[in-house]
């Protein structure tokens, strides 16, 4: 059965790399899920991280998230089971990256997404996105489907200049392609408290955009950075952890907002 009205549709966006986005995305999803959530993660990094992540191989997917953007299969037949409980996964795969310049030849190549996640299985609570390290025809796509931007952003010298272009985007996006999409907020990640230069960032970055930082804060945290090796979130991989209880803080900040 289908939805006959969409859930919320969380982009986990920033166009510098390493940031968080797969991280936020895989332990957001796992904090909402472990508090009831049906949460559908799509994975449209040809990285595929989020997939492996998750403990998923994939080169094994028979159906990805490739084959949704080019209408081969829906949502819900490229939709596996993951570690999580409660939360699904559409996977990416590394051939993702050449259907990219495939996308640039074909007919409504920005909005493609929003058409394959016009039906999602009835009960899906929250989709979540997460997107590659670029501004691209396949971030466009995440942000022409979603109706907030979610945007991991890590406490260093650049990250003001990245956040500048990236709300620059947000505009254009809003005015061309998707007059709907909100900001979620920005999430400050890898937070190290005790260097000064976390705090600096954290005081210009909110400086620079009040209504935008979330109170919550990421620690750095190692069981956070060894979670996926083990195939799971870190709610999962280290549930009493300060990873794990930032990213619950993170999933109940942006409930409440
Ligand atoms: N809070 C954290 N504490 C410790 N390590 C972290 C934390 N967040 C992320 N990392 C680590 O930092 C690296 C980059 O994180 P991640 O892959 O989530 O970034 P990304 O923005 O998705 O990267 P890409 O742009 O390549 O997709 C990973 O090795 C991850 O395990
Ligand atoms: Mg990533």
């Amino acid at each position: 059965m289908l939805a006959n009205t969409l859930p919320p549709i969380i982009a986990v966006v920033n166009q510098k790399g390493g940031v968080g986005k797969t991280t936020t995305a895989i332990n957001l999803g796992a904090a909402l899920a472990e508090i009831g959530h049906s949460i559908l993660l799509v994975d449209l990094d040809p990285q595929a991280n989020s997939t492996s992540g998750l403990g998923l191989d994939p080169v094994r997917a028979r159906l990805n998230v490739y084959h949704t953007l080019i209408g081969e299969a829906t949502i819900e037949q490229a939709a596996v089971l993951t570690s999580v409980p409660g939360m699904r996964i559409v996977p990416s795969h590394i051939d993702l990256a050449g259907a990219e310049i495939e996308l640039a030849t074909m007919s409504a190549r920005e909005t493609r997404l929003r058409k394959a996640l016009a039906s999602v299985p009835e009960g899906t609570g929250c989709i979540i996105i997460d997107c590659p390290p670029s501004l691209g025809l396949l971030t466009l796509n995440a942000l022409s489907a979603a109706t907030s931007m979610l945007i991991p952003t890590q406490c260093e010298y650049f990250a003001l200049e990245g956040l500048r272009h990236l709300l620059y985007t947000h505009q254009l996006v809003r005015s061309r392609l998707n007059p709907n999409l909100g900001i979620a907020g920005i999430v400050m990640t890898q937070f190290d408290a005790r260097t000064t230069l976390s705090w600096d960032v954290l005081r210009e970055v909110r400086r620079s955009h009040p209504a935008h930082v979330l109170e919550t804060l990421i620690p750095r945290n190692v069981r956070i950075s060894e979670a996926p090796s083990h195939g799971k979130s870190v709610i999962q991989y280290d549930p009493s952890s300060r990873g794990a209880a930032a990213y619950r803080a993170l999933a109940k900040e942006l409930l409440e907002r």
